[in-house]
């Protein structure tokens, strides 16, 4: 008997209008076009500029896109897992809000916070409560506004980051397509090259700690790439040896978007071609959680049933993972 899987049937996406180039950055901080695509790759992120809407409102508008589009009537849904960094508060969960602005009136749902693997870190969660057999309709959205956490005086980060929101449905599949495997790690000797120290209960909001800038992206970079590359590289390595996939048989390898850099390197040193890699870093940036949903949004005309894709990450934590999955949507 083929073994129940959890399958994503829908993708819905959202980035706000407002584009902030590199032309535009150079005027705020000591940074230009050629450094920020030679080293990084990003030409343009997108922001949410409007002080009144958070991370909920673009998670909101992921999740209306992807129940119009596989018209899902928003009470179908029985569980929700927001990934963010940046909830819209520290609590309530934004993943309440956002049942309650979308009409998921019958979904229980929380927050998951893994940084850049939080949408596959959520994705696996969504994965195991399908195949329960509890369980037929979960939605797993990865949404974050970096830009409320990004300091634009700091050079060594503000070009990085971009705002957006992606969301798939998950549903069972008897077909043998769907989320085939994952590999998920923690190194938490990882949070001090990348955090951000102040607002949580070990360093509470004063004045010194938004006079010191705390509430900000903290990132050591250079050590954050080399482990960034050899992770993602590994974990993806890994999971093909042990699902007996050749270079071959993938169809999409489909990074984290942190550096250009990064995700040719991981290439590399996997023995992907680049036509075999999902890359959209030059238009949105890094959007932490968003940035691998925003990716399959982007490409899901390119995919057919029974692709292979290798989704992998690496973020704050630190946290990093490869999940396979064999593409059960008919774009
Ligand atoms: O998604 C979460 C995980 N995060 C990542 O995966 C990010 C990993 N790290 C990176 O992508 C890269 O390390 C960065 C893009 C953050 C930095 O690139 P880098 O090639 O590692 O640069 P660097 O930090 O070694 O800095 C080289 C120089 C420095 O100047 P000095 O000290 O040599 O004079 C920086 O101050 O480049 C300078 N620099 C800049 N110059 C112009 C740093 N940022 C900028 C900038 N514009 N925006």
């Amino acid at each position: 008997m083929i073994k129940r899987r959890a399958a994503i049937t829908g993708i819905g996406a959202y980035v706000p209008d407002a584009i902030l180039d590199n032309f535009e950055l150079s005027k705020m901080v000591d940074t230009s076009d050629e450094w920020i695509m030679q080293r990084v790759g990003i030409k343009e992120r997108r922001i949410l500029k409007d002080r009144n809407k958070a991370t909920s409102y673009m998670a909101v508008k992921a999740i209306g896109n992807l129940l119009k589009k596989t018209k899902t009537p928003p009470e179908d849904i029985e569980f929700l897992i927001c990934a963010t960094i940046t909830p819209d508060m520290h609590f309530p969960a934004t993943a309440n809000i956002i049942c309650d602005k979308t009409g998921l009136k019958n979904a229980f749902s929380y927050d998951l916070s893994a940084a850049c693997s939080g949408f596959l870190f959520a994705l696996e969660t969504g994965r195991r409560f399908i195949e329960s057999g509890g369980y037929k309709k979960i939605i797993v959205v990865g949404a974050d506004k970096m830009s409320a956490i990004t300091n634009y005086a700091d050079r060594t980060t503000c070009a990085l980051f971009g705002d957006g929101a992606g969301a798939v449905l998950l549903e069972p599949a008897d077909n043998g397509y769907g989320i085939i495997d994952a590999i998920l790690s923690v190194d938490g000797s990882g949070a001090k090259n990348l955090h951000m120290a102040a607002g949580g209960s070990l360093m509470p909001a004063t004045h010194d700690t938004i006079e010191s800038g705390l509430h900000y992206v903290y990132q050591e970079g250079q050590a954050v790439f080399k482990f960034a590359v050899s992770k993602m590289a590994d974990v993806s390595l890994e999971i093909m040896k042990r699902n007996d996939l050749g270079h071959d048989d993938i169809k999409y390898l489909v990074p984290h978007q942190a550096n250009l850099r990064i995700i040719e390197a991981t290439a590399r040193r996997m023995g992907i071609k680049r036509e075999q890699v999902m890359i959209n870093i030059e238009r949105y940036g890094n959007t932490t959680a968003a940035t691998i949903p925003l990716c399959l949004w982007e490409y899901e005309n390119q995919l057919n049933p029974g692709d292979n894709l290798i989704l992998t990450s690496f973020g704050a934590g630190f946290t990093w993972g490869a999940i396979y999955v064999k593409w059960a949507l008919q774009s």
